[in-house]
């Protein structure tokens, strides 16, 4: 059985692959379920093609600073499928909305709470209680170099404008199954943990917290309008076997996958297999899906999408942004990055900062 101390890593992939046992287990378990998302397979009904998901990348994150309340309403009212909330544990074991572990890329809390940093200079965010993260300010991403601090995207929402603040996960849940209730309509949650390994020698299992509130606010089964996401394998292994059955809960799952070198012996049709075993799909990033010397006459994929799909996984590679140093080369500019992917690889959905450009490429194609 897999410990939950473990972290991810190449070696320990292995491990799995090469363990019958697990593997059994897993497979015993199953995964195969209705999605929300897709057409019911009942032998006298038409299934159609599952929609391509619009899922927006820390809320409208191109318009407004990310994953802020104001950001994530943009997102809703721009017509994205999901909204994505990364998390990360307070001191006090809460939840909040916010994509790093530190509070010093997004917030005033150098000057708010000046010596709090750590030796490495960073203002972790477990170190810190809800009450004290909600007297911060948020602002636009930033960074520092040589004293100077300046945008990481130089043309999006300007520094320390207007009024925002870090929410709590379930705050978050709280606005977008409102607005689904004033709208009518049934927008999803696309959580991810962040670092599990780094919040379980904090002492906190920021699975077992994010499993609670989801079920809190009635995200339970596959046909619940959530994928749930992490970088580690072995945390997503531990929910499935472990954290989801003590609850009888089964929610979608997301393997992320990055290009770093750990992950390499996944990118195959046995590593796809394997995976499926306890997720339901893979957020990969973009550049593991294209060959890096494509051109824009001939783009060609890497076999991963075709092996996701063989294994029954759905695609869900990050991230879609319209600035032309955050395409690659090959894309002529957003729309055809968007048809690359969603037209000639053939992905299910996307992340993306810029849900509306998303959108309208999507009902433009019909
Ligand atoms: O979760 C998908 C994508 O968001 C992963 O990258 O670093 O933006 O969380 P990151
Ligand atoms: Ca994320």
């Amino acid at each position: 059985m897999l410990s939950a101390s473990r972290a991810p890593g190449r070696s320990r992939l292995i491990d799995v692959i090469r363990n019958p046992i697990l593997l059994s287990v897993l497979m015993l378990a199953g995964c195969a379920a209705s999605s929300g998302d897709q057409a019911g397979s009942d032998e006298h009904e038409i299934v159609l093609p599952a929609k391509k998901l619009v899922i927006a990348h820390r809320g409208a994150s191109g318009y407004l600073p990310e994953h802020t309340i104001a950001a994530k309403a943009m997102a809703y009212a721009q017509g994205a499928d999901y909204i994505e909330q990364d998390l990360v544990m307070t001191k006090d074991g809460k939840l909040v909305v916010l994509h790093d572990r530190y509070l010093d890329t997004v917030t005033d809390v150098a000057s708010v709470f000046p010596g709090r940093n750590r030796e490495d200079g960073r203002f972790y965010v477990i170190d810190f209680t809800l009450a004290e993260i909600k007297q911060l300010s948020v602002s636009e991403r930033f960074e520092t170099e040589d004293g100077a601090v300046r945008l990481v995207f130089k043309d999006r929402f300007p520094l320390w404008k207007s009024s925002f603040r870090v929410h709590t996960f379930a705050e978050e849940i709280e606005l977008i199954q409102g607005l689904n209730d004033s709208t009518g309509k049934s927008i999803g949650l696309y959580p991810e943990m962040k670092s599990p390994a780094f919040h379980r020698d904090e002492g906190k299992d920021i699975a077992s917290a994010t499993l609670d509130v989801l079920m809190a606010y009635g995200y339970k089964s596959k046909s619940d309008k959530v994928f749930l996401q992490c970088f580690d394998p072995y945390e997503l292994q531990r929910i499935y076997i472990e954290l989801m059955p003590e609850r009888q809960m089964s929610v979608r799952l997301i393997q992320l996958i990055s290009t770093s070198e750990e992950y390499r012996r996944l990118l195959s049709a046995d590593g796809m297999k394997q995976l499926a075993t306890f997720v339901d799909g893979i957020g990969p990033s973009v550049l593991l899906l294209i060959e890096q010397d494509s051109t824009s006459s001939s783009v060609r994929a890497t076999g991963l999408t075709g092996f996701a799909h063989a294994a029954g996984l759905k695609v869900h590679p990050y991230t879609f942004r319209r600035e032309r140093d955050q395409m690659p080369p090959f894309a002529k500019d957003y729309d055809d990055f968007l048809r690359i992917f969603f037209d000639e690889i053939g992905v299910d959905g996307v992340f993306t900062d810029f849900p509306d450009l998303t959108v309208q490429y999507l009902e433009a194609r019909h």
